[in-house]
């Protein structure tokens, strides 16, 4: 049985006080131990926001980024030891918005990948594919690529602690959401090529997140399909209503 996670990634957001206010009122409203629940916050208030959740049944803590190296002269960069060393377990690798913002590539997150995962950290490694993919039907193969160079180089042993989130980068941030025709076909492929690569069991095993536009009102179908898990979610998260209304959407 693959584990059910709402994770909210509060990207560039909050400020400490808000951030604060923010868990408690989702620890407050949270009746589900079912589901895990993953905050990601902005790194500095990741000490925080992970001392606040320590011993609390259901929820972690993730980074929304990390960097590939050990640590030294990276002015304004942070580590995956410092980031593991604040009692976060998780770590967002790969969101599009570093992918198209910050240059980060296929083969910059495969390093950052086997950082997070030396340092104890659990990837949730983002993939996906644009419009312009979708609408020209390569949109498997940029899938199948990023998967091939961002995580198949790993030994099953570190691929079966990474979790996948897939999120078409025309639904990140837009109101429109993969229909559940489209979430459940590229997560079937993304279990299919998983299962070449590592075999049944791994694959069966992988938990492998939603994300783009996912909200209280999508939630519900999006979570019925097969292979969704559960979700990462951007602007719904930042609500404690919203985001324990998607929790409670399995
Ligand atoms: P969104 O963002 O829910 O605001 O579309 C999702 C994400 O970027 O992880």
């Amino acid at each position: 049985m693959r584990k059910k996670i709402v994770a909210g990634n509060w990207k560039m957001n909050k400020t400490i006080a808000e951030g604060l206010q923010l868990v408690d009122e989702i620890l407050a409203g949270s009746n589900d131990d079912s589901v895990l629940k993953i905050i990601a916050p902005p790194f500095i208030h990741l000490a925080a926001v992970a001392d606040k959740l320590k011993s609390k049944e259901g929820f972690e803590v993730a980074a929304q980024n990390c960097h590939q190296a050990a640590g030294g002269a990276f002015t304004g960069e942070v580590s995956a030891e410092m980031i593991a060393s604040t009692g976060t377990n998780y770590v967002i690798i790969g969101h599009s918005e570093r992918r198209t913002y910050f240059g980060e590539t296929n083969q910059l997150l495969a390093q950052k990948v086997a950082m997070a995962l030396a340092n104890n950290l659990i990837p949730i490694f983002c993939l996906g594919e644009s419009m312009e993919d979708r609408n020209a039907n390569v949109h498997l193969e940029t899938v199948k690529q990023q998967l091939k160079e961002g995580l198949f180089s790993l030994l099953p042993a570190d691929f079966s602690k990474v979790i996948i989130a897939y999120e078409p980068v025309w639904a990140i941030g837009t109101g429109v959401t993969a229909t559940t025709h489209q979430a459940q076909g590229m997560h079937n492929f993304i279990r299919s090529e998983i299962n070449k690569k590592y075999g049944k069991d791994i694959s069966e095993n992988t938990i492998i997140l939603y994300g783009g536009s996912c909200n209280a009102e999508n939630a519900k179908e999006l979570f019925a399909c097969l292979d969704v898990d559960g979700g990462l979610v951007g602007g719904a998260s930042l609500k404690a209503n919203e985001f324990l209304a998607i929790v409670n959407s399995f």
